[in-house]
């Protein structure tokens, strides 16, 4: 388990989890109640989901909804920031490259 997941029974507030899991370009990701696509990413391990047109690695960068430098498609909805939408259990989450976009 990454160190970036607090498991709930380590955790001194004494929170209880309900656990989702949403898939990630096919592969299953376990998360929690409560956290965003991003926090579901970055508890699994992962810093990086995005390239930029120049094909650097982009991932989360403000966390806040500003740079758009997390964007995901989910549920066939595109553009939506990683940061801010809440993983739902079943979420179906396929990542964007700018660089694809760019190419079309
Ligand atoms: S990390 Fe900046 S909008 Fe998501």
């Amino acid at each position: 388990m990454s160190p970036r997941l607090v498991r709930a029974a380590d955790d001194a507030t004494g929170r209880r989890d309900t656990p989702l899991r949403i898939t990630v370009d096919g592969t299953p990701l376990d998360g929690v109640e409560g956290q965003t696509i991003a926090g579901v990413l970055l508890a699994s391990g992962r810093l990086t989901w995005r390239e930029s047109p120049s094909g650097t690695p982009r991932g989360v960068f403000c966390g806040i909804g500003a740079c758009f430098d997390c964007l995901v498609t989910v549920n066939g909805v595109r553009d939506v920031r990683a940061c801010r939408r809440r993983a739902r259990d079943g979420d179906d989450v396929t990542t964007q490259s700018r660089a694809e976009e760019d190419a079309r």
